[in-house]
């Protein structure tokens, strides 16, 4: 039973939670570039997930509606294609974003060539699954909604035929988030600088997943 005393309901996503999943993106990652490209720009990215094949869009249901997301993708380098191929329908999005922040236009532009030109971070093999985003609303953070989420996915992955999950975090000022991987049995594979020259932890878990004694 998390603290609160309520499990939360960890169900599939629908279109009708686009709004809901952005909402609490803006609220768990108000920092992030995603984040100030816009909402329509997550709302077209999230969108994406849905729509992608093999994506995965689980949303945590709470009595106070939805308060977390997990999101991610197996056979990754397809969704990574289906990306460059929406390039522009993304760029488009991300307009006002840009025009409230034009010093995001250039970060925009290595991302994208890094998407084009993938590097050790887009490169992964068919059977593993990306965990591309999780986010739980931070007035509910610390009632277990982070790891119902997490385990939710592994589920999913796992069905969809992935033998592994990877996901990259910050290296830096982000001691809870690292710990809260560990916890889970994510271990640290690999460490890259992104195209924002941040430091990122890249970890892994095998498939099939069991939650932590
Ligand atoms: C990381 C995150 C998803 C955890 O969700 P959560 O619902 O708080 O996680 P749980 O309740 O299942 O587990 C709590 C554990 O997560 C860790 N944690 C990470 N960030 C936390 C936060 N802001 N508040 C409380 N616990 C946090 C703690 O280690 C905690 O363990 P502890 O109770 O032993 O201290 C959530 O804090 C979040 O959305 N953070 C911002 C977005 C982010 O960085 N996402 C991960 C990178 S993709």
């Amino acid at each position: 039973m998390s603290p609160s005393g309520t499990e939360p309901r960890v169900r599939q996503a629908t279109a009708d939670d686009l709004g809901r999943v952005v909402r609490v993106h803006v609220a768990a990652f108000p920092d992030f570039f995603m984040t100030q490209l816009g909402r329509r720009f997550l709302r077209a990215y999230y969108g994406m997930v849905l729509a992608h094949p093999r994506g995965i869009l689980l949303v945590a249901d709470t009595p106070d509606g939805v308060q977390g997301f997990v999101a991610g993708f197996a056979d990754p380098g397809r969704f990574y294609t289906s990306m460059r191929v929406h390039a522009a329908h993304l760029a488009v999005r991300a307009i006002v974003g840009i025009m409230r922040r034009p010093c995001l236009w250039s970060r925009l532009l290595r991302t994208a060539q890094g998407v084009v030109r993938p590097r050790t971070v887009f490169t992964a093999a068919q059977d593993s699954c990306e965990l591309a985003s999780l986010g739980v609303s931070p007035t509910c953070a610390g009632r277990g909604l982070g790891q119902a989420l997490v385990a939710a996915f592994m589920s999913v992955a796992s069905g969809q035929g992935a033998t592994h999950v990877y996901l990259t975090t910050a290296e830096r000022d982000n001691d809870r988030v690292n710990r809260f991987y560990v916890r889970l049995g994510f271990v640290a594979t690999g460490a890259y600088v992104s195209s924002g020259g941040e430091s990122k932890v890249r970890y892994e878990a095998a498939l099939p997943w069991s939650a932590p004694g």
